[in-house]
């Protein structure tokens, strides 16, 4: 059988990626009931970070240990990745001991080389150009709280960024409408715009974007490694905050999400996140289920 890799959502096809958020709706029954599924004893997730995270690495290792298996946690700081070994020859050794491994890293390029070279499958777990498995805990997020997202209109407000892309990726995986407002110069890719077209538009004003929003997302406005672009960003980006009276103007159904960290008073109102339509922390828990998921059905 040949090796499937989680590098975008385009890697599944729709029907997979419907498959995957039920399945993390049902892992999450399950866990809640105390039922032991162990599927993975003996099995081994290699785990590269060669960014922060807490979110990601807590919910992978939760993920591979309530399934009976363990994962290794691997710094560039501590490997010979660090030290300039290729990561061609990185990818085969690795996969010759690991059932799996999840990358975070800052070139996308990075990961599909990973790829290219693994016998086992590859998950990007964030590149400076896509987080496709943040988007998982988001559509299973939307679903448990709002049915299908199917024919929705989703808002992105803020920076054309890694998590926006993925929400293109979204918008043509699972069907809905998605109108992106960032400020000029701070666009997601052209070429996944234009591809997209049919179900994708641009917005410069928030006000006008969130009109008939049924789900409303934003991010932070610098991404790890723009830090030194944040007082340029702040200005660019001044207009584009989430706030409760922002929200009113979506909807009145609508959701608030935010994959974390926050960043209040910045990206979001300091009262956002413990607003009723926020759903955060359900998004956050929903990486481990989602995530659960996934390694299931690549694996
Ligand atoms: N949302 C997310 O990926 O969080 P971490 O950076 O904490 O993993
Ligand atoms: N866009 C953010 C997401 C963090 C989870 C970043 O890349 O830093």
């Amino acid at each position: 059988m040949t090796v499937r890799h989680f590098l975008t959502l385009r890697d599944l096809s729709s029907d997979e990626l419907g498959y995957v958020i039920q399945r993390a709706i049902e892992l999450k029954t399950m866990l809640r009931n105390g039922q032991v599924h162990e599927p993975f004893r003996g099995k081994t997730l290699g785990m590269v970070f060669e960014k922060s995270s807490t979110r990601t690495r807590v919910s992978f290792e939760v993920g591979m240990n309530q399934f009976g298996g363990s994962s290794i946690f691997l710094s560039p700081r501590d490997t010979q990745l660090g030290r300039g070994e290729p990561i061609e020859d990185s990818a085969r050794v690795l996969s010759r001991m690991v059932d799996a491994v999840m990358i975070r890293t800052f070139a996308h390029s990075t990961v599909e080389t990973f790829a290219a070279h693994s016998s086992v499958p590859v998950i990007n777990a964030l590149t400076d150009d896509f987080h496709p498995c943040q988007l998982l805990a988001d559509i299973q997020t939307f679903v448990e709280h709002r049915g299908a997202i199917r024919g929705k209109r989703v808002v992105w407000v803020g920076d054309g960024n890694n998590m926006c892309n993925s929400y293109i990726n979204a918008a043509r995986q699972f069907d809905f409408e998605l109108v992106i407002c960032a400020p000029e110069g701070f666009d997601p890719r052209a070429d996944l715009v234009a591809e997209n077209s049919d179900r994708v538009r641009l917005e410069r004003d928030p006000k006008a974007a969130v009109q008939n929003a049924h789900l409303v997302v934003t991010d932070v406005w610098a991404s790890m490694g723009q830090e030194e672009e944040q007082a340029q960003r702040e200005k660019a980006f001044r207009d584009y905050q989430v706030s409760p009276a922002l929200m009113d103007l979506a909807d009145k159904e609508a959701l608030f999400m935010h994959c974390l960290p926050a960043h209040r008073g910045e990206e979001i109102s300091h009262d956002m996140l413990d607003d009723p339509r926020s759903v955060v922390w359900d998004e956050a828990e929903n990486r481990l289920h989602a995530q659960k998921a996934l390694l299931e059905f690549l694996l």
